[in-house]
């Protein structure tokens, strides 16, 4: 094994028992949820691997914030402790809690682009993409080519292709770009990083055209955690040191907090300087979310929240939580378990195209492998791939994905060192006796995000 693991930094001071299940029984919940793994009861469920979002560990000192914390409607503390942090952390003038990550899109993208206007990321997560849709302006995603070989071995598959961007930006015209975004890491890659150069050649573009640059700061401790140990000239550089850097370059940021934040609900948007932009974001903040001091979530969230910052830049904490998913990665690449490689910050994804060859892309390899792995292991993953896809809306043709990943993420401080162990050994048995498992008909599908709701059934009865 190459990397170098870490034991966990912390001890287990509260638990949750898990239901003892018996593959009989799981075969017989999964039919009740109609192989739909958004079904499924996740109290039948042991290793629940279906985000990484919302599913963390809070630490004692959340709770403890979370005690004495301030419900107020106006002026609450729990604001001004946020605040302060995203002052100190990032070195943004001004903050704005918000209810969740899509909550921060809504309210901001509103104040910077309308109908005919354009937003260009190296890649837009679903819900940022469908929030910039709701604008009436388009999404384009502009990432570099190195993200579609996922098995190339390279340090930032999730940069922006910058030539490509500043083509675009001069192909569309700067005055219709409203807005160029970077979601780090890129999650729609496989949680891949984004270096500092990239960025930092971006921010460039960006003041050359005029354009607002904006961070999708969902996991940005952890896109930190890589550039200090994949960049030159970054490795004595601390965390923090190198999250200031980063977000200097951007004018605002949106964050979902529930992932590198480590709260199960919360989300913030940032502003570095620009006093029009946030009292435009605060008046909208007001009707949708909530007024600017709670901005729409409860004072025990929001005191998380701001402890929650200090915890996800924690050093030792990222060596740990990256080390934790690069130990599954190398568990699964020493076996030849076909694995996006390297494996990105927040979780694998398997290539099941591959590990399922017996399956074509339309009876849905990747649904086959998370329903497998649910009976084997009592483990949820999701269909990341043709499944997850709409039908075309001109044709309905069922679309192709580029690959049929299933995506099992790690929750932040909650699985053990075995228990990533048991996963990697219940992909390895599911790999080995791959042919045994059917593959999926669709019965039922909305036309818009069918896959959280779809029911399905197997080509052949599971054995
Ligand atoms: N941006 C990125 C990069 C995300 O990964 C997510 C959520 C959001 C924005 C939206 O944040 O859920 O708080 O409203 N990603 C989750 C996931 C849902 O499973 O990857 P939210």
């Amino acid at each position: 094994m190459s990397m170098d693991y870490v034991m966990e930094p912390f001890k287990i001071k509260m638990v949750e028992m898990l239901k003892q299940t018996t593959r009989e029984e799981r075969i017989e919940f999964l039919k009740q949820a109609r192989y739909n793994m958004f079904s499924i009861r996740s109290e039948n469920i042991a290793i629940d691997m279906q985000t990484d979002s919302g599913t963390g560990a809070m630490s004692d000192r959340q709770w403890a914030a979370m005690m004495t914390a301030d419900e107020s409607y106006g002026g609450a503390r729990g604001f001004y402790e946020v605040e302060a942090a995203v002052q100190d952390i990032f070195g943004y003038k001004y903050a704005q809690p918000v209810h969740q990550g899509r909550a921060a899109e809504k309210v901001l993208f509103g104040c910077l682009m309308g109908p005919d206007d354009i937003a260009i990321a190296n890649q837009f997560f679903d819900t940022t993409q469908g929030h910039i849709v709701m604008t009436g302006a388009r999404p384009l995603n502009c990432v570099c080519d190195e993200a579609a070989d996922i098995y190339l071995d390279a340090p930032f598959k999730g940069n922006m292709d910058t030539e490509k961007l500043e083509a675009l930006i001069n192909e569309k015209g700067a005055d219709r770009v409203k807005m160029i975004m970077m979601t780090i890491t890129n999650n729609s890659a496989g949680g891949q990083p984004v270096s500092m150069a990239n960025i930092r050649e971006t921010s460039r573009i960006a003041k050359k055209y005029g354009i607002i640059f904006v961070i999708d700061a969902a996991r940005y401790a952890e896109n930190a955690y890589f550039i200090k140990t994949r960049e030159e000239g970054y490795q004595d550089k601390s965390i923090g040191e190198i999250v200031k850097e980063c977000f200097g370059y951007a004018d605002a940021f949106s964050m979902s907090a529930k992932k590198d934040t480590i709260v199960n609900m919360g989300g913030c948007i940032g502003v570095r300087e620009d006093e029009d932009l946030i009292t435009k974001v605060r008046m909208r903040t007001i009707p949708l979310e909530g007024f600017i001091n709670y901005g729409g979530l409860s004072g025990r969230d929001i005191a998380a929240l701001a402890v929650g910052f200090y915890e996800g830049i924690n050093e030792s904490f990222l060596k740990y939580r990256i080390g934790q998913v690069q130990y599954l990665g190398e568990l699964l690449h020493d076996a030849g378990v076909p694995i996006q490689y390297p494996v990105g910050g927040h979780g694998i994804y398997i290539d099941c195209g591959v590990m399922m060859p017996h399956l074509s892309w339309d009876q849905f390899p990747a649904q086959a492998v998370s329903a497998a792995l649910y009976i084997e292991g009592g483990i949820r993953g999701g269909d990341l791939g043709s499944l997850s896809l709409d039908r075309d809306p001109d044709t309905n043709e069922q679309q192709k994905a580029l690959n049929e990943f299933c995506r099992l993420c790690v929750p932040r401080r909650v699985l053990t060192q075995s228990q990533i162990e048991f996963v990697a050994r219940t992909i390895i048995y599911v790999r080995d006796h791959a042919a045994e498992y059917p593959g999926y008909r669709i019965l039922k599908e909305t036309p818009l995000l069918r896959h959280f709701t779809v029911d399905l059934e197997p080509l052949s009865p599971i054995k």
